[in-house]
């Protein structure tokens, strides 16, 4: 009885290969949508810059906000596709009252870190600046763009329909901040992928598989039939959104109560399924399932799942591949006791279950993405990936490239798949020359 439970929910959570195939289909028309100007759950937003060729040259600031770990960065790009330096980097930690209170809270926040950043550094000529801000942003140029909604727990109030630089801006001249000009406004996929192409003229996509889930793809502009201002290149950087899709979901009761407790009901559905904030949720409710069946913990909840949050994804980690010694130490640390083996296996299996669910999906997504995507080689490409999921969990990146294969057969493997670590603050000093390059 206790098996054929677990059985079936791990067998629901399997996504099959015609289930892929329908998700890429799915996907792919949304992109058209998005690219023509029509409804979409995949917005397309264009990030007017093309991706870089390996010759930007100089010293940048970068910014980078995109979770409650906000950054300030001088980034070296030396140019002749050698690898950029962060030559000076400081960490600042933004409190709930400053992402939930109001936007010129938030903003003059950044700008006192940042002008004691520039202080700390004696930082005193003028600076380019690239700005990473990782949220649904529409941009209208190259440093000027209006969110369009705040996902991730943030709420900042006065900021939504707004001109993020323009905020900004004048909380940089409220701050007394005179040596920085913002020269760029980039999403994180945008700064991974830019970050990988200055090393790497073949990366023509940026994935973030961390805290959200997101893609970036460079496409040829005559495929973009929206307004795209003045913009001359011939390709085109386009920041997806890809977190919003909503179709072809093989959704489950689960994924539907995640959505339901989630600060952003309705949005991001593909997001929920995918990103390392979200599967620990989707473990507790499974675990939570399991309880209620008898087929888990003998029918008692355990403290660590009566909560929401306090299952993370960190712990995911240990059960679904440390060592014996490990998850016994993690479980003395939130069960009180030693798990039963029968437990150790049933809660390992569910995580994996997730994390697999999580890489086939986002496979699905980065291969339809592929597909349209504006390569500089017919053999070769390299898609950028940051973020915690991809970088830490075990297996994960095995898990995505076998499903990539799986999905795009012997094409998948032309699809190198690259962890770019700190692209987000590299790429934001990479796009700010490519701004400056193309005028
Ligand atoms: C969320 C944001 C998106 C970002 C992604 C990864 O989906 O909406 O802009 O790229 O998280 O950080």
């Amino acid at each position: 009885m206790k098996g054929t439970v677990v059985k079936g929910i791990v067998r629901k959570l399997d996504l099959s290969v015609s289930q892929m195939r329908r998700i890429r289909k799915a996907v792919e028309a949304e992109m058209d949508a998005g690219l023509e100007g029509r409804k979409s759950s995949i917005a397309m937003f264009p990030a007017y810059c093309d991706a870089a060729g390996g010759h930007e040259q100089g010293f940048y600031l970068a910014l980078d906000l995109g979770g409650t770990n906000f950054r300030v960065m001088m980034v070296k790009l030396p140019g002749n596709k050698r690898k950029p330096q962060v030559v000076a980097e400081a960490k600042y930690k933004l409190t709930p009252a400053q992402i939930g209170g109001t936007g010129e809270a938030l903003f003059g926040s950044i700008a006192n870190y940042l002008r004691k950043f520039m202080n700390d550094h004696c930082y005193t000529k003028e600076y380019g600046l690239g700005y990473t801000f990782s949220f649904p942003v529409n941009l209208l140029g190259i440093n000027e763009g209006v969110l369009m909604k705040w996902t991730k727990d943030f709420s900042a109030s006065g900021v939504v329909g707004r001109k993020v630089v323009d905020l900004q801006n004048k909380a940089l001249r409220r701050k007394g901040v005179k040596n920085v000009r913002i020269l760029a406004l980039a999403n994180d996929t945008v700064g991974t992928l830019q970050a990988q192409a200055v090393v790497d003229p073949n990366c023509v996509m940026g994935v973030i598989l961390g805290t959200g889930f997101n893609i970036a793809v460079r496409v040829a502009t005559s495929h973009i039939h929206k307004p795209i201002g003045a913009y001359q290149g011939a390709s085109m950087i386009i920041n997806m959104e890809a977190g919003g899709f909503d179709r072809a979901l093989p959704l489950t009761s689960y994924d539907l109560q995640v959505d339901r407790e989630s600060g952003n009901r309705g949005h991001q559905r593909v997001e929920k399924m995918i990103s390392g904030k979200y599967l620990p949720q989707l473990v507790r409710l499974i675990v939570l399932d399991l309880v209620k069946h008898g087929a888990l913990f003998d029918g008692v909840v355990p403290t660590v799942f009566a909560q929401r949050d306090v299952f993370k994804g960190l712990h995911m980690d240990v059960f679904d591949a440390g060592s014996v010694k490990a998850v016994n130490a993690l479980s003395e640390e939130l069960f009180g006791r030693v798990l039963a083996p029968a437990e150790r296996r049933i809660l390992s299996g569910v995580c994996r279950a997730v994390a697999r669910r999580s890489a086939r999906v986002a496979a699905a997504l980065i291969v339809a993405s592929l597909d349209k995507a504006e390569r500089r080689s017919a053999t070769r490409v390299t898609v950028a990936v940051d973020g915690s999921l991809f970088e830490k969990y075990p297996g994960y990146k095995r898990m995505l490239q076998a499903s990539i294969r799986d999905l795009a057969g012997v094409e998948g493997k032309r699809i190198h798949l690259k962890l770019t670590k700190d692209g987000s603050g590299i790429g934001a000093a990479a796009i700010a020359a490519v701004s400056l390059a193309s005028g």
